[in-house]
């Protein structure tokens, strides 16, 4: 009986430390302000006063000036009196970057908000960071949701199924909870959605009843709200998910795919963008930007407006293919001549084309207004893709046109540092999509813990 009183003394209300978590997180992002220096949303400032949903969002006033001189900086380059520089025509430059040293370490600086910051940041991760894992028995009759699966975890949403297993073969796992800094909730979404006794409409309730369950059995949960607890999903009913068991909503970190900051159900900065990537094996093929004789590049159902319109200004055009659908020819022949690869909004805000293209050493080109995009808080997106506005579909190829083809080679360049970052390996190495999670994780680790 004491023990439950001083349990319930020490019950802070799950809203109060809502609060003071986004507090400490909008405070913690001022005062390491190089690490969010420059925002990837570029796009939403167009769409600002149409979007019904601004609520939702969390405008960073500070950084809006910086935004701004962003996206003039990419999109102000057709005021150059010289006509466009049609790339192809250009004699093919020796490709002088990698000539100087010098050079080479401003670039792989450059794909970093902070190349220091994050280094000494990832050691002391990599060292101390500990998360505790709910237990489940393997002949749990939900063994296939709560544990990790044998099987290869294949396509679109392998993301997830590769986080966790990553996770369990890792040192980051400690069987002591007093030793935690964070508590991961096991549960898989895809899994669900393909378990006939769950199924999409019983998401919800599942993940209700397994937030009711762990939070009577142990005392975790209760004593931080929620607030140092995290999963991971890449299913976009992950969205939704959540609906009934809501202090994971507002309390947890969500690692998703589908990071939108136009969802109510993301919470940009407690929550984090996880990449979709497909599993690969192998070595990764590439082709030098000298090489790479078409401009940009998109297939893809039709399966969203921004698409349609994409396809339907671009059909004819010589320079840059679309595609509706399946190609006849080689996806990844497409991805390795091309210079810039578009990743455009289709059903979700997430696709794998981002993955895609960067293994193919193609510079993405993000068509997704409000994307978080993985690791905006770590990676510099300007400096190795080229973010356009849905509004700006008919002045795509001036944008591209307007990138002379030095800065083309330094964004290819840079795609190729940044490659890493967006692959998983059955054995997790340093600086993969596994141990950037986890650094996005540390960055956003419970600030509460000397509130127990
Ligand atoms: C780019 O050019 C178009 C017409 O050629 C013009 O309307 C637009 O204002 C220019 N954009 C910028 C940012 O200067
Ligand atoms: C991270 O930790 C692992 C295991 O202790 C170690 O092998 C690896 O070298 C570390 N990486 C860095 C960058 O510190
Ligand atoms: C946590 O809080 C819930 C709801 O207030 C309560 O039912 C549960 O018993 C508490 N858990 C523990 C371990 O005290
Ligand atoms: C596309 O080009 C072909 C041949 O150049 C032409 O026949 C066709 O009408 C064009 N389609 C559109 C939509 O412009
Ligand atoms: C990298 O981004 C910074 C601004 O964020 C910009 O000044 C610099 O020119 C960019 N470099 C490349 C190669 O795009």
């Amino acid at each position: 009986m004491s023990r439950l009183n001083r349990k319930g003394s020490m019950l802070i209300k799950p809203n109060i430390i809502a609060l003071i978590t986004s507090s400490l997180i909008v405070f913690y992002i001022f005062s390491s302000s190089r690490l969010i220096l420059l925002h990837p949303h570029q796009t939403w400032i167009h769409n600002l006063d149409s979007s019904p949903k601004l609520r939702d969002f969390v405008v960073d006033h500070h950084n809006k000036p910086k935004q701004d001189e962003a996206t003039h900086h990419l999109l102000a380059k057709n005021t150059s009196s010289e006509p466009f520089p049609n790339t192809h025509h250009l004699p093919k430059p020796k490709l002088q970057l990698s000539s100087s040293t010098e050079k080479k370490v401003e670039m792989k600086k450059e794909i970093f908000h902070d190349k220091d910051v994050f280094n000494e940041e990832y050691k002391e991760m990599n060292r101390s960071l500990k998360i505790y894992v709910y237990p489940h028995k393997k002949d749990d009759p939900f063994a296939n949701i709560l544990l990790a699966v044998d099987d290869e975890p294949l396509g679109n949403y392998a993301s997830e199924s590769y986080f966790k297993k990553s996770l369990f073969k890792s040192h980051f796992i400690t069987k002591d909870p007093k030793e935690a800094d964070l508590f991961y909730l096991p549960f898989s979404i895809t899994n669900m959605r393909n378990d006939k006794r769950v199924g999409v409409s019983g998401i919800q309730d599942f993940v209700k009843e397994y937030v009711d369950e762990i939070s009577e059995k142990y005392p975790y949960w209760n004593k931080s709200g929620g607030a140092d607890h995290f999963y991971v999903a890449c299913h976009s009913i992950g969205r939704s998910s959540m609906e009934k068991a809501i202090h994971v909503k507002l309390n947890a970190i969500q690692v998703v795919c589908s990071s939108s900051y136009f969802l109510s159900s993301y919470v940009p900065h407690k929550d984090a963008s996880i990449p979709q990537i497909w599993p690969r094996k192998g070595p990764s093929p590439t082709n030098a930007p000298s090489r790479r004789k078409k401009l940009a590049f998109f297939a893809g159902a039709m399966n969203s407006r921004l698409r349609e319109n994409l396809i339907k200004t671009w059909n004819n055009d010589s320079e840059i293919m679309v595609h509706r659908g399946r190609m006849k020819t080689p996806y990844s022949e497409a991805l390795l001549n091309s210079k810039y690869c578009i990743h455009a909004k289709g059903f979700e805000i997430n696709t794998a084309r981002i993955g895609d293209a960067l293994y193919y050493g193609c510079v993405p080109v993000i068509l997704a207004d409000h994307y978080d995009l993985p690791y905006a808080d770590i990676l510099n997106w300007e400096n190795f893709s080229v973010i356009v506005s849905s509004l700006d579909i008919q002045k795509l190829k001036q944008i591209l046109h307007a990138i002379d083809y030095n800065h083309y080679v330094k964004l290819q360049n840079n795609v190729m540092q940044v490659k890493k970052h967006f692959l998983w390996n059955s054995f997790s190495k340093d600086f993969d999509i596994f141990h950037m999670v986890m650094y996005e994780l540390w960055i956003r680790r419970s600030h509460l813990r000397h509130f127990y």
